[in-house]
């Protein structure tokens, strides 16, 4: 079996690329962490140092490469209705965030969706929870930099492990039962599907200014624990140019703005309203 090792020169050029690239800092720490999970990916290459994948990420050919490095160095670890304390808020406060809208129109962005159970979790709670939800208008945007998680969430189907959080019920309104080779699989309604429209966006380095209306909730969970002070900060308040005054940004967690605070008041624990 090849050993290859990451010189600390090698891990230094590494570092400074993730932080500018996607924002995610790593600490001096992580040397050992980087090796063992790109280790793999060298060997998948044919390569035979960390030198030639760094010089391979900067070339023309490597900008695709920039998405299974962040899969080897960042975690797509999801699950549906995650943070259940965000639906509870969302289920008491129905009327003020949802039924007192007068157009009956709700745009959302699920920023970092991974492999879709985020997206996927606001669709259904939206069905479950608005009587007439066909009458309603709703656009979700989710977006994560990882074509591979996108692509999970694309198919729109999970195992039986997956979505055993939900009651049976639910599942049974929102996902059709496929029998396959390796067992059941839970395809997501393809009519929630279709008000989701899935992209492929870098949170540190993509532009904002493709978003031509503003949104009324921005979920960004889980992500920013892994970026700088400064990446957060400016990160923040981009979000906050979106969102109309009294707007909600929920965050992970063990999330919690710390900078921004005239543009975001906290209502609960990672839950934020536009100021
Ligand atoms: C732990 S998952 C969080 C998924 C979901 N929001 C949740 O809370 O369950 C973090 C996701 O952030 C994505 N990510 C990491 N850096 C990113 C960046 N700079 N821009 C967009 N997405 C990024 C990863 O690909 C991964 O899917």
């Amino acid at each position: 079996m090849i050993n290859i090792e990451i010189t600390a020169e090698e891990f230094e050029k590494i570092r400074k690329f993730v932080k500018a690239k996607v924002g995610i800092s790593l600490s001096d720490q992580k040397a050992t962490m980087v090796r063992g999970r790109l280790h793999k990916r060298l060997l998948e290459l044919g390569m035979s140092s960390f030198s030639e994948y760094y010089r391979y990420l900067n070339s023309p050919e490597g900008e695709e490469e920039i998405s299974n490095f962040i899969n080897a160095i960042s975690t797509n670890v999801t699950s549906f209705f995650r943070s259940p304390h965000h639906w509870t808020y969302l289920k008491e406060n129905l009327n003020e965030i949802f039924l007192s809208k007068p157009n009956k129109k709700i745009r959302i962005w699920s920023a970092a969706c991974s492999s879709g159970e985020e997206p996927y979790s606001i669709m259904i709670f939206l069905r479950e929870n608005l009587k007439d939800f066909d009458k309603w208008d709703i656009k979700i945007l989710a977006t994560d930099i990882s074509h591979k998680a996108l692509a999970k969430a694309l198919k729109g189907e999970y195992s039986e492990k997956d979505v055993e959080s939900m009651q049976k019920a639910v599942i049974h309104r929102n996902f059709t039962p496929k029998k396959t080779p390796t067992g059941v699989v839970y395809e997501i309604d393809p009519i929630l599907k279709s008000k989701i429209m899935f992209r492929s966006f870098n949170l540190v380095n993509d532009d904002f200014s493709i978003f031509k209306f503003h949104l009324d909730i921005i979920f960004c969970r889980n992500v920013m624990i892994y970026f700088d002070k400064e990446t957060r900060r400016s990160l923040i308040s981009r979000f906050a140019k979106l969102l109309n005054k009294g707007s909600l940004f929920i965050m992970g967690d063990s999330e919690a703005i710390t900078e921004n605070k005239n543009e975001f008041a906290l209502i609960k624990s990672s839950i934020y309203k536009k100021i």
